[in-house]
């Protein structure tokens, strides 16, 4: 089977090119900042993935056992012959629980930022759904979302777990729920959304004893060295992740241990000892706050499925 990547947007310019306006424009700001979404090369997604199977790392486990446990349900709720567009589609675990329990879907239309990474999993997918069709997309799923539809246009499903919905700010969720809610053309939106809890359980999430997610914050300034011959010295930088109780987020930030200068693409950007890089958010809701936002984007909340601990939450959101 042909499982070459499609671009979401033709014309758009390359990766590297737009990490690079990024950085340069983040690095310029105060305080500094770097999108989170150029934590995902291939080496991002992997480190990712190592996180996923972290103790601490609540989140994975407890999604993919409500996926698993509500697969029949979920599948009646979809419909048979329906063609699944997957957010920010990552390692395809947990769309196989999906593609399991569906019946007849039309089509698996997984979309990356992380083109290299998508790339692989795709063709391992391939070779254990032979029959299924696979349309992998590259780009970045908040720009406009130019998915094209199937000559026999079968209604659409989008899956977008993860809670990666937590990595925007609530006004700018919203607004992707907007745009995600047209993509789909009239299909549902089934979602996996983070909830409020112990901030200690959180913080243990983000600061877990094996130091995977701070090689992963970290992996943003390794990734600016071997792409755009920055030159971070990455022993210079602390991964620092508190949870901010009154936002009801996680934030992320790469922390500068002294006083240093770095060169990327021919400037000079200065850091004080104990600067921060503001690098993400992870965005906690609850179940009530989530379907109230969900709402607001034209959705109609209907099922929501979550575990004895309350730790996450997955929904179903129809289409208005
Ligand atoms: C938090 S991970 C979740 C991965 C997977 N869906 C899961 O549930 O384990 C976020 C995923 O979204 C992708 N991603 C992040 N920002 C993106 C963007 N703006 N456009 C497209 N993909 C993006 C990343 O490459 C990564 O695979």
């Amino acid at each position: 089977m042909d499982t070459q990547l499609a671009r979401l947007h033709r014309g758009a310019p390359p990766q590297e090119d737009s990490f690079a306006d990024n950085l340069l424009e983040g690095l310029a700001k105060a305080p500094k900042e770097i999108a989170c979404k150029y934590f995902y090369d291939e080496a991002g997604s992997r480190l990712f993935d190592a996180i996923c199977d972290l103790p601490e790392y609540y989140q994975t486990r407890t999604e993919t056992a409500l996926l698993a446990r509500h697969a029949g349900e979920i599948a009646a709720l979809i419909e048979p012959g329906a063609e699944i567009v997957e957010f920010g589609a990552g390692s395809l675990r947990k769309a196989r629980i999906l593609l399991d329990a569906l019946d007849n879907p039309r089509a698996y239309t997984p979309l990356d930022i992380s083109g290299d990474y998508l790339a692989g999993v795709v063709q391992s997918l391939a070779a254990e759904y032979p029959t299924l069709t696979l349309r992998p997309m590259v780009g970045d799923f908040t720009g406009p979302l130019d998915i094209p539809t199937l000559p026999d246009n079968p209604r659409r499903a989008g899956f977008f777990p993860g809670s990666t919905i937590g990595n925007f700010r609530p006004d700018t969720a919203l607004c992707l729920l907007r745009r995600m809610r047209s993509g789909l053309n009239g299909g549902g939106l089934l979602i996996g959304v983070d909830l409020v809890k112990d901030p200690s359980r959180l913080h243990a999430a983000y600061n877990d004893a094996a130091g995977v997610t701070a090689s992963f914050n970290k992996n943003l300034l390794a990734r600016a060295n071997r792409e755009l011959g920055a030159d971070f010295d990455l022993g210079a930088f602390a991964h620092y992740a508190p949870y901010n109780a009154g936002a009801q987020r996680i934030e992320m930030y790469l922390v500068s241990l002294r006083r240093q200068r770095v060169s990327l693409r021919g400037q000079l950007f200065e850091f004080a000892q104990g600067e921060p890089v503001h690098t993400e958010d992870s965005h906690k809701y609850t179940i009530e706050s989530f379907r109230e936002m969900a709402a607001r984007a034209g959705f109609n909340p209907r099922a929501v499925w979550t575990d004895e601990e309350r730790l996450f939450s997955v929904h179903w959101l129809e289409s208005r």
